[in-house]
């Protein structure tokens, strides 16, 4: 299994390219179900989720191609792939597949609305909380889909096709909103959703899908309506960049210290997480084509967040902006909302020798004058990458286990971060 060695201590200084989202990517791969042309996006991240879900589609009957060989130093254009659902030979999504990867959940939507029928598992056990999938089987009864929950399956159908409703998420859901867009889009009639997410990612989805036909407006607000439609078509589509690998790359500059500009992405997408970082003592400026961090000298202030939805503070930049706080001269508090259990590095953090306390949703942080490198592994991506930028401001050697959770998110994150001047390498084996 690899690992990745960190030897802290090193500033960063160079240009990071940013690569297509990831939770852009998954919604946009499973929106290839809905129709019986190619959908072609294009910058693609090479991930180990993007890998997965191409096997899980592959189940359903969708063909994917990949456009030509890119040059070894184009770090940019990611990669464009075509899929093509031109026969759905299988509407049943099995445990096997879907319990590695919960965003696979989510092809209950397109399948039900292209094809009237549904079985998806149940995703199960999640080490973030046990992430119910209540919002979803609300939302897809609401348009008129009949549901049993039986065996671990969400069995849902309807037959004569789903029809266009009002619909109000008592509660903003990322995923569940997704799964609206993509049903209602063949839905007869107009459908409202209230209480939207409005995640950049949202937009995303929305854009492609109105490229494939789809009539939707209000996407990044709480209120989407979608006219119906009774086919889309293929479309080509870009993939947004990634916000949150923006951020993380954004908290390291802030940790280790240098100057790092982020290229191919965009600052308005992480206002939240930019005005945090300045108030942390880290130099943020927009450029044409992304964003620009400055630390010298100075140290880290302490800064109290709370995860939001958009476009409050994210819960997947939660671990990351932890570990910069384990070194700000003062006590920060950092308060989850989304996710009860979200804090598994907060343990692998004190192993480095950070002082963390937690009471129920809240950590409170009491930052330190040095860390020391260690061992340490986690148990989900983003709380492994915590530890990583941990890593960057330790004393001696850091290594982290169990990589393969980065990998489902970051792609060649040692390969970027050396080239800034990290001493960073994976292991492999
Ligand atoms: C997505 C992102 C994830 C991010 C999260 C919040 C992807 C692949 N994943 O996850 O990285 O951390 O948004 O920004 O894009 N909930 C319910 N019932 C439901 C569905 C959700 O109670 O049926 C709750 C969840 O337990 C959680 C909250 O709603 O407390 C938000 O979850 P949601 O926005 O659905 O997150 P995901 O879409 O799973």
């Amino acid at each position: 299994m690899d690992r990745i060695r960190i030897r802290g201590g090193n500033a960063l200084n160079g240009t990071i390219p940013i690569s297509g989202a990831k939770n852009a990517t998954l919604p946009l791969m499973i929106a290839s179900l809905l129709t019986d042309d190619t959908l072609t996006l294009e910058n693609v991240p090479h991930l180990a989720d993007v890998e997965q879900l191409i096997r899980i589609l592959g189940n359903h009957g969708v063909d994917y191609t990949v456009s030509g060989k890119r040059l070894a130093h184009d770090t940019s254009t990611g990669r464009t792939i075509h899929f093509s659902a031109r026969n759905i030979v299988d509407t049943t999504a099995p445990y096997e597949l879907v319990s590695k990867m919960r965003a696979s959940f989510w092809v209950i939507g397109p399948l039900l609305a292209r094809m009237g029928q549904a079985r998806v598992s149940l995703p199960g056990g999640c080490a973030i909380g046990t992430r119910p999938v209540d919002l979803f089987i609300d939302g897809l009864q609401a348009l008129g889909a009949r549901i049993d929950i039986d065996g671990g399956y969400v069995a849902a159908e309807a037959k004569g096709g789903l029809i266009g409703t009002r619909y109000v998420f008592p509660k903003v859901s990322v995923g569940a909103t997704h799964v609206m867009l993509m049903a209602a889009s063949l839905a007869k009639g107009e459908t409202v959703i209230e209480n939207a997410a409005r995640e950049p990612e949202i937009v995303d989805l929305a854009t492609c899908l109105n490229a494939m036909g789809a009539r939707i407006e209000g996407a990044g607000t709480p209120t989407i309506r979608i006219e119906g439609v009774t086919a889309l078509s293929g479309a080509r589509h870009r993939v947004m960049p990634d916000r949150i690998e923006t951020g993380t790359y954004a908290i390291a500059a802030a940790m280790a210290g240098g100057d790092v500009t982020l290229e191919h992405t965009r600052g308005d997408y992480l206002q939240a997480a930019l005005v945090a970082l300045g108030e942390a003592g880290a130099e943020v400026t927009a450029t044409p084509n992304g964003v620009r961090i400055v630390r010298n000298g100075g140290g880290v202030h302490p800064v109290d967040v709370v995860t939001d939805p958009f476009p409050g503070f994210p819960t997947d930049l939660q671990a990351q902006f932890m570990a910069l706080m384990t070194r700000a001269n003062g006590v920060s508090h950092i308060t989850e909302t989304i996710f009860e259990n979200r804090f598994m590095h907060v343990q692998e953090l004190a192993r480095l020798g950070a002082k963390i306390s937690l009471s129920g949703q809240v950590a409170r942080i009491e930052g330190v004058p040095r860390l020391a490198g260690a061992p340490v592994m986690a148990t989900d991506l983003r709380a492994s990458v915590s530890l990583v930028i941990a890593g960057l401001a330790a004393e001696g050697e850091t290594m982290v286990n169990r990589v393969y959770h980065l990998d489902r998110g970051f792609e060649r994150l040692e390969e970027k971060l050396s080239a800034c001047g990290a001493e960073v390498e994976r292991i492999s084996g």
